[in-house]
């Protein structure tokens, strides 16, 4: 599956706000005794992490932004701030995830791709990361939860298939869409990690038309995908949508989860 830079840059900001300040301190206080760190961010995209963690580290930060998707590393920062170096991976996470973990490496970080793996995968990263003692940050995984006001007769329907397309495959085996975030806490508490974790939610004000009409498109794409609704009534839906959203009346709320592992014993 692929994904856009124009998208990737359209959500960045609304990411950043929702980020769950506690899951980050957490991080932060964890690394507060470090001089230097390696950081191994899976699935970078164009490297919002990376922008969103980079000025809250003290430590010289040696990052490994690594991707399957070359014309998007290729945006990834390729200069940095002194104490700061980044090199890209080109990468398939599927494939070669230990190879992504391997060498110097002392902390993993994600956002947006947990949703994306299965379950799997997701297994084989928790026992990865756990063999390695790596702590771990995966930020925004999708939870399931969209909340759109006012409400319109079809919304709960258009949310089901929305959910039911998240579980279908994104190059890893069925993917376990909304229930990545709790499947992922499970598992890594299981093989010994102490996790924190909290909301990361996008909310959508009247203002932000732009990312909302694309976000309704995307929906209204993905019930068609599923196929279960009618047509004219998914054409209906999102015509609907549309018209709040130009008159300044639409607010979205889409669920996220953020969270940070450690592996028990750290500090
Ligand atoms: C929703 S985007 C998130 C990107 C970035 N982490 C962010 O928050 O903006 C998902 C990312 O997963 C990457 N991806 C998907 N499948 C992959 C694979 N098999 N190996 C490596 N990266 C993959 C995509 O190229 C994309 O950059």
């Amino acid at each position: 599956m692929s994904f856009s830079a124009g998208w990737l840059e359209l959500r960045e900001p609304y990411d950043r706000r929702a980020r769950n300040a506690k899951v980050t301190d957490a991080l932060v206080a964890e690394l507060a005794d470090r001089t230097s760190i390696t950081i191994a961010d899976l699935a970078c995209g164009t490297g919002s992490t990376f922008r969103a963690l980079r000025p809250r580290i003290k430590a010289r930060q040696n990052w490994r932004l690594a991707d399957n998707d070359l014309s998007l590393l290729a945006r990834a920062p390729q200069s940095s701030p002194p104490d700061v170096n980044v090199v890209t991976v080109p990468i398939d996470l599927n494939h070669d995830l230990e190879a992504a973990l391997d060498g110097p490496v002392d902390l993993v970080t994600t956002s947006a791709l947990l949703d994306l793996v299965s379950d799997e995968w997701l297994e084989r990263f928790a026992v990865e990361a756990a063999a390695r003692r790596l702590p771990v940050y995966a930020a925004l995984s999708y939870d399931g939860r969209i909340e759109m006001t006012p409400a319109d007769t079809m919304d709960g329907k258009i949310v089901s298939a929305v959910n039911a397309h998240q579980r279908t495959d994104k190059g890893f085996g069925p993917a376990l869409g909304p229930a990545a975030a709790k499947s992922a806490v499970e598992r890594f508490e299981r093989v010994g990690y102490f996790v924190v974790q909290g909301a990361a939610d996008w909310v959508f004000e009247p203002k932000d038309r732009e990312i909302q009409l694309e976000m309704l498109s995307g929906w209204a794409a993905a019930a068609r995908e599923i196929g279960d609704l009618p047509l004219p009534d998914i054409v209906g839906w999102l015509t609907r949508r549309r018209d709040l959203v130009a008159a300044g009346r639409s607010t979205i709320r889409v669920g996220h989860v953020d969270f940070f592992a450690r592996p028990t014993g750290m500090r």
